[in-house]
C-alpha cells in the first residue's frame, strides 16, 4: 500500500514509520509512505497557502488554490486513491473505516492547520475523517493515526494474524481481559480457567467476558453486536458466575 501526505509540515513524519511493526512494514514493502509539502504549490514569491477569512474572524484559513493543485498533482503522478481530507467534521474514524481503507493499494490524506479547509476545497475529497471529538493544532497526528490503524491490517504487517482479529472493535466487542506470568503477583491471581488448558472452557470464557465488558464499558458498541444465541447464553452465564465482576 503507497499512502502520500499532503502537508505543511513533512518534517513532523521524520523517523515516525522508522520503528517496530510500522518499520519493518516500510523495509518489508508492505506499506511506503511519502510526504509532500503542498506550501510548493503557494502563491507568489511566499509560496502562501492561507489567507485571512472572509466575513472576519480569528486566524487564518489554507486557500483553496495551492492545495487543489498539490492533489491534483498528486493524481497526474498516478495515485488514483481516495483523498482523505483529516478535519474534526469528518465522519468518526472507527475500525470499520481502518478496514475499508487497507482494502485500497494507495490513499492520499490531507493534513489541515490554522483554522482549516477553504469550503470549496472539500469537493476534492472523496472523504473527511475526524479522529475523535476534540481538535488538535494540525491533521498530522490524524495522519499518524489513520496510518498506525490502516498499517496493521496489512496482510504480512503484524506476525500474527489472529492477535489483530481478537482486539477490540475488530469483529465488534472490546478485547477480553488478558493475562501473564507469573500466575500471583501482588495477591492477584490469574483466573483458574485459563491456568487449566481446556481450550473450549477457555474460548466462552474470553467471549463472556468480551461481552459483557462490552455491555458495560460500551453499551454504544454493545447495542450494535450481532449476537447469536450462543452469545445470549455465554454472556448470562459471565454475568451469574461473577456477578460485579471488575470490568
Ligand atoms: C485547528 S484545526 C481546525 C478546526 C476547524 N476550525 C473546526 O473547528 O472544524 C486545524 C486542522 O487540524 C486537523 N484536525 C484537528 N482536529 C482533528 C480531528 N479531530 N480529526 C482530524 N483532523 C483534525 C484538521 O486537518 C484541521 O483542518
Amino acid at each position: 500500500m503507497k499512502i502520500d501526505i499532503l502537508t505543511l509540515i513533512p518534517g513532523m513524519f521524520k523517523n515516525v514509520f522508522d520503528e517496530s511493526i510500522l518499520g519493518a512494514a516500510v523495509k518489508n514493502d508492505i506499506l511506503s509512505i511519502e510526504t509532500h509539502s503542498f506550501r510548493e504549490f503557494g502563491d507568489g514569491r511566499h509560496k502562501t497557502v492561507d489567507d485571512t477569512a472572509f466575513g472576519g474572524g480569528p486566524g487564518m484559513i489554507l486557500k483553496p488554490g495551492p492545495l487543489v493543485e498539490a492533489i491534483r498533482d498528486l493524481r497526474r503522478q498516478g495515485n488514483p486513491g481516495p483523498v482523505i481530507g483529516l478535519t474534526p467534521q469528518g465522519v468518526p474514524f472507527t475500525q470499520s473505516v481502518v478496514r475499508q481503507l487497507a482494502g485500497f493499494s494507495r490513499i492520499i490524506l490531507v493534513c489541515g492547520r490554522y483554522e482549516g479547509f477553504d469550503e470549496r476545497i472539500r469537493p476534492e475529497f472523496d472523504l473527511e475523517m475526524s479522529i475523535g471529538d476534540y481538535v488538535l493544532t494540525g491533521g498530522e497526528f490524524p495522519a499518524m493515526i489513520v496510518i498506525d490503524a490502516v498499517a496493521r491490517m496489512l496482510p504480512g504487517a503484524v506476525g500474527c494474524r489472529e492477535s489483530v482479529e481478537h482486539d477490540s472493535f475488530f469483529t465488534g466487542p472490546l478485547d477480553h481481559p488478558q493475562f501473564t506470568r507469573p500466575p500471583v503477583w501482588e495477591g492477584a491471581s490469574v483466573p483458574e480457567i485459563l491456568t487449566r488448558g481446556h481450550h473450549r472452557m477457555i474460548e466462552d470464557w474470553r467471549r463472556g467476558k468480551s461481552l459483557v465488558r462490552t455491555a458495560i464499558r460500551r453499551p454504544d458498541v454493545f447495542s450494535r453486536l450481532d449476537l447469536t444465541t450462543a452469545d445470549g447464553a455465554i454472556f448470562q452465564e459471565c454475568l451469574n458466575t461473577a456477578p460485579g465482576v471488575e470490568v
